[in-house]
């Protein structure tokens, strides 16, 4: 029996290892000394990792002393939000305790968590919302941003609807007020450009997993004398920013995956857009009563998202599924739950409609016929679905 056909187009939710990180990954694992150690196999890891690290820093135009190496991008958004929270002595993000958060009514669920954290410890959080295309309305912001504000966080790209932010204004409105800025650019680098001196931020986060690299490692950018208060204590390691003994293999593996990034970007992205345009054209024209949400044009090239009237997204990903073709509905994170996406509600689409909302999300591994195959399965799994609708009927 032919095997059945497998598409993979969840690529924000992870990626599958790019074949020479995979080659990386495994001449890494003879890398077992402890980069702290001073003994040649201590040093012959610690050049490794370094080495990474300098891949990191210039791939988003940084210097390599001002990237610390973390467990995950929710590890790295996790910890700058608590530096606003530092209750040190002597430490010096102490004295920002009593001053206020500015995030985004959209942001990764690591960063609303953490942000209702430090609302709950009596912190005051203040959300700017989003037009319909999901971009930050900046007269709301700017009211926001005050002389209390301690640190500005608005992720450069997001996950579920690709919009891409205006970092470089907002950092510039943030940093007039005297407040910090991070940007969450766990969905932007090694897709869109990155340099922080560009951006103007005074932290970033980013992640392995989403640009072909492993899961559990991720990278901050902190900008040199910015003030910072460690998440995880007990090591002299990352400089003292981050106590544990580095993950080798990961770090190394972080590395050759940006190193792939800087070779591939242009061009792959390039193709992912006309992919996804290929699909937004192909769904415009196949299926009636639909909505795209996410920006049309400041967005990621491989990510669209889409509302589909009358027919739940669940039932959507689970018909697809059975077709052999992978797909997602809100965030990976909240995927289980059947709560509509925080961040399709905050575009200001009725609740059906954030129910009915699927992300295709492309990648690397992804080509034309793929899109093909989805654009003559897709029609007749929506038909299907509102054929079950009794309200979708009673519209019509
Ligand atoms: C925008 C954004 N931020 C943060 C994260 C969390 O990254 P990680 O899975 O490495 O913890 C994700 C993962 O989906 C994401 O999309």
């Amino acid at each position: 029996m032919a095997e059945k056909r497998r598409i993979y187009l969840d690529n924000n939710a992870t990626t599958p290892l790019h074949p020479e990180v995979k080659k990386t990954i495994l001449s890494a694992m003879e890398i077992y000394g402890n980069p702290s150690s001073l003994h040649s196999f201590g040093r012959q890891a610690r050049s490794h990792v370094e080495q990474a690290r300098d891949h990191v820093a210039r791939f988003i135009g940084a210097s390599s002393d001002e990237i610390m190496f973390v467990a995950s991008g929710s590890e790295g958004n996790n910890t700058i939000l608590s530096i606003l929270n530092c209750e040190c002595r002597g430490c010096e993000f102490n004295s920002c305790r009593d001053r206020e958060l500015v995030t985004t009514t959209i942001e990764h669920p690591c960063i609303m968590e953490a942000s209702k954290c430090l609302k709950e410890r009596g912190m005051k959080v203040h959300y700017a919302g989003v037009d319909a295309d999901g971009k930050v309305v900046m007269d709301r912001f700017k009211d926001l941003v005050t002389g209390n504000t301690g640190l500005v966080s608005v992720m450069m790209a997001n996950n579920e609807i690709g919009t891409i932010q205006d970092i470089r204004t907002l950092s510039g409105i943030a940093h007039a007020k005297g407040a910090m800025f991070h940007t969450d650019a766990v969905q932007a680098v090694g897709k869109v450009p990155v340099d922080v001196n560009d951006l103007g931020v005074d932290f970033l986060t980013l992640s392995g997993h989403k640009i072909y690299g492993p899961k559990g490692i991720g990278a901050v950018y902190i900008r040199k004398d910015s003030p910072f208060c460690p998440l995880i204590r007990g090591g002299h390691q990352e400089r003292g920013r981050r106590a544990g003994t580095e993950n080798t293999i990961g770090i190394v593996a972080l590395g050759k995956a940006i190193e792939m990034r800087a070779l591939e970007m242009v061009e792959e992205e390039k193709r992912l857009l006309q992919m996804k345009e290929a699909l937004r054209e192909g769904i415009r024209t196949s299926i009636p009563d639909i909505h795209f949400v996410g920006h049309p044009t400041d967005s990621l090239p491989g990510t669209l998202n889409v509302s589909f009237d009358g027919a739940e997204g669940e039932a959507i990903l689970l018909y697809l599924d059975l077709e052999g073709l992978a797909v997602s509905t809100g965030s990976a994170c909240a995927s289980g739950s059947l709560d509509p996406s925080h961040v399709i509600l905050a575009t200001g689409l009725p609740q059906e409609c954030a129910h009915g909302s699927i992300r295709f999300s492309l990648g690397r591994e992804n080509t034309m016929e793929d899109i093909a195959y989805l654009l003559d399965v897709l029609p007749k799994v929506i038909r299907r679905i509102r054929g079950m609708s009794t309200a979708y009927a009673r519209r019509q």
